[in-house]
């Protein structure tokens, strides 16, 4: 692994991603919204051995995510993986600049971006994988499709799941978009994990952090397995893990038609 790019890579699981490929001397560019967060994790990257840099970017705008992507392409000439672990809990709906709901936007559609934008640097990479953490394996809730904005009614639970529901066609209209191609799509669902709350308001803040004290793992435990399968990847292209374990792609939540069905819908956003 000689480049990579972490999308939500300063904090929690994304950050312990950047460090490990930093640790094998990688060229690694990490993007989250925060500069004193980027700062942090630069000072984190000083004594390795590898060439750590921080894009500050906010990714729930549209624009944002394609400036990223020239960014992103300025400093490398390839790219081995891709991750994507830039989410924030929405309690409530928030509208972003393009007038879009903001976990459909941050969970599925910058990924969306990023995923089909550095297609090109990914495919001159050694062996490119496009590892995108959330919830490959969960079967609740759905794509609102009569209302992919939430406008009409806001639930944070429902727009979650729509949003990992969204992932998971996803990797599967991103595989059908490049059939010939080399670049994997692995859709991650992690453990339980002692990160993910710095954008939470108070007191739910306290309450996640008192709670994820008690029965999460540390972020460096939880990527374990994901890394396990980033430095060995199968021969599948499609590569499905919840917890470790491997994701039946026959899922109804992997459906062909409903990931074209969802591209369509998404292509004239961007
Ligand atoms: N933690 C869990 O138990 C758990 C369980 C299942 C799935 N997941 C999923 O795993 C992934 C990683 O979660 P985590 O717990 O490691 O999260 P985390 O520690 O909160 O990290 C989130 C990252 O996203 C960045 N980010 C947030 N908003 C952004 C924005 N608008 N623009 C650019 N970057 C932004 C953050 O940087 P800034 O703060 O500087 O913006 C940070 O680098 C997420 O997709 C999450 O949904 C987590």
């Amino acid at each position: 692994m000689k480049n990579a790019v972490v999308a939500g890579g300063t904090t929690g699981m994304g950050r312990e991603i950047a460090l490990h490929y930093l640790r094998r001397g990688a060229r690694v560019t990490v993007i989250g919204s925060t500069p004193s967060r980027g700062e942090q994790f630069l000072r984190d990257a000083e004594p390795l051995d590898g060439e750590a840099s921080y894009l500050q970017a906010d990714l729930l705008s549209v624009a944002e995510n394609h400036r990223v992507i020239k960014e992103v392409t300025a400093r490398h000439e390839a790219l081995d993986a891709l991750v994507l672990a830039a989410m924030v809990p929405f309690v409530k709906r928030r509208e972003t600049v393009d007038g879009l709901e903001g976990a459909f936007v941050l969970y599925y559609l910058s990924r969306f971006i990023l995923s089909y934008g550095l297609t090109d640097l990914l495919e001159r990479g050694e062996t490119p994988i496009i590892t995108n953490i959330g919830a490959t394996g969960i079967t609740k809730g759905a794509v609102n499709w009569d209302d992919l904005q939430f406008a009409k009614k806001f639930s944070m639970v429902q727009a979650t799941l729509s949003g990992g529901r969204a992932n998971d066609l996803l990797a599967v209209h991103y595989l059908q978009n490049h059939p010939d191609g080399r670049t994997k799509y692995f859709g991650v669902q992690p453990p339980y994990t002692k990160s993910g709350t710095n954008h939470l308001p108070q007191p739910l803040r306290t309450v996640a952090k008192v709670s994820a004290a008690l029965f999460a793992k540390p972020p460096a435990e939880s990527v374990r397995d994901t890394l396990a399968v980033m430095d060995d990847q199968p021969d599948e292209r499609l590569i499905l893990r919840a917890v470790g374990e491997p994701v039946d792609p026959t899922l109804k939540t992997f459906d062909p038609d409903d990931a074209k069905r969802l591209y369509e819908l998404t292509l004239p956003m961007i």
